[in-house]
């Protein structure tokens, strides 16, 4: 039975209240993306950067999961076949969903990570720059989260199952940020069919086989239902 891996960002969760980037008002003109996203920003101010993500994780915590992380929860449930999700989200609305094959790619909210000895443990509600690392007592630790100019998580897997695919769908992402931006061409090289749902044509609309635009609580319900019924 077909495989389907899923590409999700976040306009999967605009809708459970939690902003997009780069939308109008979103977090992106509100942050200098220099300043709290960044290893070099993370070293000019940390503190800045800790309240930056103790903002969004309180928002991620307060917020629910939609229609759309349910409904990606219920084919993960009723397909036949393989599924597996990647997400650039760092919230954990999936997981809440009860999705439970979800690959962040960008590293997750819950997560707290030692920039000195790389150790991982899950974050507290609040972190703060002094905050000793538990293993090795440094006051380096950071956010578990994939700033830009670091590599993404999981990059070899997420190419195994991109090519060995039959079915790629990217939802709520504008396609502007790579490595994501770049999955739809493997995709396609790899003659795997591929499918966009967002709200509005992104920059990578033209590589897809297919699209369904509108609200991902509209679309990707629809979507789910016509696949299962295809099952
Ligand atoms: N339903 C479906 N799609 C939506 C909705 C909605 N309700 N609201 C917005 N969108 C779409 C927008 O049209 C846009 O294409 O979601 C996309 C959001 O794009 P971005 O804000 O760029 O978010 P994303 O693509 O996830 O950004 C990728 O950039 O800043 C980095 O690490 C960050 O993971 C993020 C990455």
């Amino acid at each position: 039975m077909r495989k389907i891996v899923i590409l999700t960002g976040a306009g999967i969760s605009a809708e459970s209240g939690l902003g997009t980037f780069r939308d109008a008002g979103g977090l992106w003109s509100q942050y200098d993306l220099e300043e709290v996203a960044t290893p070099d920003g993370f070293a000019r101010n940390p503190t800045l950067v800790h309240d930056f993500y103790n903002a969004r994780r309180a928002n991620a915590l307060n917020a629910s999961p939609n229609a759309a992380h349910a409904a990606l929860a219920r084919l993960e449930r009723d397909w036949p076949g393989e599924v597996v999700l990647i997400t650039q989200n760092i919230d954990d609305l999936h997981e809440r969903a009860g999705q439970r094959r979800v690959i962040h790619m960008h590293g997750e909210l819950t997560g707290a990570l030692c920039a000195e000895c790389g150790a991982h443990w899950q974050a507290p509600p609040e972190m703060h720059a002094d905050d000793p690392c538990p293993e090795c007592g440094a006051a380096a630790t950071r956010p578990d989260i994939v700033w830009f100019g670091e590599m993404p998580y999981d990059m070899d897997l997420i190419e195994k199952h991109i090519v060995s695919a039959d079915l790629f769908a990217a939802i709520g992402t504008s396609g502007q940020v790579f490595p994501a931006a770049g999955f739809v061409m493997q995709a396609n090289a790899a003659g795997v069919e591929t499918v966009e749902l967002n709200l509005e044509p992104s920059e990578l609309s033209g590589m897809f086989d297919a699209r369904h635009e509108g609200p991902a609580t509209d679309v990707v319900p629809t979507w789910v239902s016509h696949l299962l019924g295809t099952a």
